[in-house]
């Protein structure tokens, strides 16, 4: 274990990714500490995105909202607007209401242990285990899917996931030590990430590869093991798409539920069979000369769905009129439809 984990942090030295929320190792040898609040904002981005696609939402967020302080005080809605495009709508409710717990009842300063940062909204066991690591270097067991894929492969573990996941976590905790936790959890996601790829991994570079029992067996990509996925349910929905000259009428979902409070297409509901031309028509928001522009799908956790697009030209009196510029604040699946209704 010793050898494994001073090879990967030699290797971290050398070769750490430079994040926006992130201190450099030698920085972080120097006495530099993160800022807390950074380091949350990113693992709340980064839940379900890779960090390409977080990296400027990080950098949009952090300039208009430097501090918890600004977050907490800023328009929720206005933050949702911002959140568009990083999905799991849910996730940015919670953003908002974690803010406003630690900048009113904290004093705006986030916890240092694990089992405090556990009890804000939108943090669970990952989360607080990477904010305890990255950010107060806790020694902390951060376990993600990177994390999981590096333990199968160093271990060979033959038993598939989702089942295998207490193992790959008792496995991760037998690395975790006080000496640098927090360039330990990120030299685990960087190894993830850069080297120990799930296709094709880069054994050539890795700073563990004398040790792992899947390189040695010559098959390191048929880690982890995987039990066969049920297939994702459909739902099917029709999206309306309204002009009235340069506006396009929205709408605001209602605030629980999918999609919750964001900015969105007027739809009919999303239901386990298709929509009829008839029905589209029966099913619009408003009385208009509806035309049908076509389809799109979108893949959700828990279903996939095909949205029928319907376009008129009219007016609806329960419509929020937005300038086309606005429709960057829904979600990409509203965004979808109406590039769709709006190219066609
Ligand atoms: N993935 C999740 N959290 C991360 C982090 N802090 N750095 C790099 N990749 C990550």
């Amino acid at each position: 274990m010793a050898l494994q984990r001073s090879a990967i942090l030699s290797w971290y030295d050398e070769n750490a990714r430079v994040l926006p929320w992130r201190v450099a190792p030698a920085a972080r040898r120097a006495g530099a500490r993160p800022d807390p609040y950074r380091v949350w904002l990113s693992e709340i981005m980064l839940q379900q995105t890779t960090v390409p696609h977080a990296t400027p939402y990080f950098r949009a967020f952090t300039e208009a909202w430097p501090t918890v302080q600004a977050l907490a005080a800023a328009d929720g809605t206005e933050v949702l607007g911002a959140w568009a495009g990083l999905g799991y709508y849910a996730r940015a409710r919670n953003l908002i209401a974690c803010a406003r717990h630690v900048a009113r009842e904290l004093g705006g300063r986030f916890p240092n242990m694990e089992a405090e940062l556990l009890k804000l909204p939108g943090v669970g066991p990952y989360t607080a285990a990477a904010i305890a690591a990255i950010a107060f270097d806790a020694p902390a067991n951060v376990v993600d899917g990177n994390v999981e894929r590096v333990m199968a492969r160093l271990f060979a573990v033959e038993t598939p996931l989702p089942q295998a996941k207490p193992q790959l976590k008792t496995l991760a905790a037998g690395f975790v030590s006080t000496e640098r936790p927090g360039d330990w959890a990120q030299a685990l996601m960087d190894l993830g990430a850069t080297v120990c790829t799930p296709a094709s991994p880069a054994c050539g570079r890795c700073p563990a590869r004398p040790h792992c029992r899947a390189h040695k067996a010559g098959s390191p990509e048929r880690y982890p093991l995987k039990s066969p996925k049920a297939e994702r349910p459909r739902r099917y929905g029709a999206a309306y798409v309204l002009t009235r000259g340069p506006l396009v009428a929205l709408v605001r979902r209602p605030p629980r539920g999918l999609l919750g409070g964001m900015l969105a297409l007027p739809t009919s509901d999303w239901r386990g069979r298709p929509w009829s031309d008839a029905e589209l028509h029966a099913a619009a928001p408003a009385c208009a000369p509806w035309r049908p522009a076509g389809e799109v799908e979108h893949v959700f956790t828990h279903f996939a769905l095909t949205l029928r697009v319907a376009r008129a030209e009219g007016d609806w009196a329960g419509a929020l009129w937005r300038p086309r510029s606005d429709l960057e604040a829904m979600p990409s699946v509203f965004l979808k439809a109406a590039r769709l209704a709006l190219t066609a």
